[in-house]
């Protein structure tokens, strides 16, 4: 019997390491003004990535920033750098934002004809190739790249801004996407991006996704910290 409760939660706690989803705080939503206290609050909490938009005016209706700023974010960051770029002709800064640091470059499909090549000049810098879909792209179209992709992130708002209201459309998407993973076998993990926070991430886990983009729900919180906290948290009770 002791041996059995013993092995049981051996198991449960393999279980919950491996299955253990990541919290990527969105820098967007960061005060600028004091961009390296929101660094060394990131690098001090229990959030796993910083996910960093690129935005350039031309395939998202806003500006954000580029190379230099995330080079910078780069020499005070402790953790890996997921760089989410809404730019159009995303092929030509591949190895420049790999160069500045980023670990995860991800490239929206909308923006890519060559999507294939692309990712594969991703992988080419080492960094891990990640996919992004508007709102209204089916994730079908993803099939026949599953297997050169790393992650595929769904956007749960029409990218461009911070702040935004999730769309509920999203969790379906999430868990087709999922199913089209689970079916092949392919090591694809699910990032979910935009209007994420407390009040849906238990639904966008459950629904198949690995890792929580959250700008606002983070930053714009009285306690940041304690916040990403309870997100990594969401989902140990089940454990
Ligand atoms: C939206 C960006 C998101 C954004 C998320 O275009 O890709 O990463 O920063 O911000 P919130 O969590 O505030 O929706
Ligand atoms: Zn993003």
């Amino acid at each position: 019997m002791q041996i059995y409760l013993h092995l049981h939660s051996l198991y449960n706690a393999i279980k919950c390491i491996m299955s253990k989803h990541l919290i990527a705080p969105s820098v967007l939503a960061a005060d600028f003004g004091n961009l390296q206290r929101d660094i060394e609050m990131i690098n001090d909490s229990d959030a796993d990535w910083f996910h960093l938009d690129v935005m350039d005016g031309t395939f998202v209706p806003n500006i954000s920033y580029g190379q230099p700023i995330i080079k910078i974010i780069n020499q005070h960051a402790q953790k890996p750098l997921d760089v989410h770029l809404m730019i159009q002709s995303p092929e030509k800064y591949i190895e420049q934002f790999r160069d500045v640091g980023a670990d995860t470059i991800t490239v929206h499909y909308e923006a890519c004809p060559h999507l294939h090549r692309t990712l594969q000049q991703i992988a080419d810098t080492g960094a891990n190739a990640g996919v992004a879909i508007n709102p209204s792209t089916n994730v079908s179209l993803l099939e026949d790249v599953l297997e050169i992709t790393d992650m595929i992130c769904i956007m749960s708002v029409n990218p461009g801004f911070g702040g935004q209201k999730f769309i509920y459309q999203t969790i379906p998407k999430i868990k087709k996407l999922k199913e089209m993973i689970d079916t092949r076998n392919a090591k694809t993990i699910i990032e979910v991006d935009g209007g994420v926070g407390l009040q849906n991430a238990e639904a966008i886990l459950q629904a198949g996704a690995r890792v929580l983009v959250a700008g606002s729900s983070v930053f714009k919180s009285e306690n940041p910290k304690a916040t990403i906290t309870r997100m990594k948290n969401i989902g140990n009770e089940t454990f």
